[in-house]
């Protein structure tokens, strides 16, 4: 990875020991930053030591919020070997995420390296636990100094590094979900399928309310008819219904999850039948009823699968598989981090 030029710090913080990690709490020693302008394109792709970007007051993106970010692990296998999980496509979604939020077309494969050459300089960031990992966050900011409102002339890449322990303390765990009649994510034509700061920004107040109601997680409705699945929290929704696994189809207001592609084809690899489809809140708490809902959950990155073990629904409470975790969900748990801990082999060739 010598392309890059790198300014190495002098002072090397202390790595914290793997058993304290929580999610996103503690940085590495390194960043890797680019500059874009209009009309020279991205320039001067560098990797420094850690530290705050200065910003005037009067920057676009701490007004306007023209920001993306995406999220993804490097994982320390058995063996030793350091492996990243579906870079590229984390790279491409980072790529349609910017064109959402009229930003110019990224240098994907530039953006690809970036990853390489910052965890190959913070390698031994990264931890050695099982269920730990190191949580790569790509970020660009419109960098524009004016209060003007349009899409920015320059903007700034960094990309910052985190060792994460495992999501939950005793791994898999089911949690308490609240559909909301009262709260949206987003609605098609707006901005729910990019990766961008105010989709997070805005998720606060449901979950607020879910938490406030004795919920772990809000369930997020459509925003024209109130009525079928988008998203959990922050992650995309799957539902298994007698032995077919639904989950809501990418129409424009939900994110293209790299754990949802992933769960889904490996399904498909095991003969199970997984439809992408608009399923309402009724059919699942119907199912809930009448006992054919088998399993529910969320798959995101950062937890990879959430079992849901309850969903609370305008005052009706259904538990599902008895609350705990089930069959499809902790296979599909095992499957995806056996392949990105190295544990089992990789047909799909998701590591690199
Ligand atoms: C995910 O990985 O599930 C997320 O969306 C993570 C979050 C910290 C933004």
């Amino acid at each position: 990875m010598g392309q890059f030029p790198i300014t190495r710090t002098a002072t090397p913080k202390a790595r914290p020991s793997d058993d304290s990690l929580a999610f996103g709490k503690v940085m590495t020693d390194h960043m890797f930053l680019m500059n874009y302008e209009e009309g020279k394109g991205w320039f001067n792709p560098r990797i420094e030591p850690y530290g705050p970007l200065s910003l005037d007051p009067a920057t676009s993106v701490l007004h306007y919020g023209q920001a993306i970010f995406d999220g993804l692990k490097a994982f320390r296998g058995d063996d030793g070997r350091i492996r990243l999980f579906r870079a590229d496509r984390h790279a491409q979604r980072f790529d349609r995420s910017a064109r959402i939020m009229s930003m110019p077309p990224l240098p994907v494969d530039l953006i690809r390296q970036s990853f390489d050459a910052l965890v190959s300089v913070d390698a031994d960031w990264v931890p050695r636990k099982a269920g730990t990992s190191l949580y790569l966050r790509p970020t660009i900011i419109a960098t524009d100094v004016m209060l003007g409102v349009h899409p920015a002339h320059s903007y700034l890449y960094f990309l910052i590094l985190s060792p994460v322990g495992s999501y939950y303390k005793e791994g898999v765990k089911p949690v308490r979900i609240l559909a909301s009649d009262s709260h949206v994510r987003a609605v098609r034509g707006g901005t729910g399928e990019a990766k961008t700061a105010a989709n997070y920004a805005q998720s606060l107040a449901g979950q607020q309310d879910a938490a406030k109601a004795g919920y772990t997680q809000v369930l997020y409705l459509d925003g024209v008819h109130r009525k079928f699945l988008d998203e959990v929290g922050t992650m995309n929704i799957m539902v298994r219904i007698g032995d077919e696994v639904i989950t809501p189809p990418l129409a424009g207001t939900i994110l293209d999850g790299v754990t949802r592609a992933s769960a889904i084809e490996l399904m498909r690899d095991w003969g199970l039948k997984v439809q992408e489809r608009a399923i309402s809140i009724d059919e699942v708490m119907q199912a809930g009823r009448d006992g054919t809902l088998k399993e529910m959950w969320g798959t995101g990155t950062a937890a990879v699968v959430s079992p849901v073990g309850t969903i609370g629904y305008k005052g009706e409470d259904v538990l599902i598989n008895g609350g705990t975790t089930g069959e499809v969900t902790q296979r599909l748990y095992d499957a995806i981090t056996g392949i990105q801990y190295g544990r089992t082999n990789d047909p799909h060739g998701w590591t690199s």
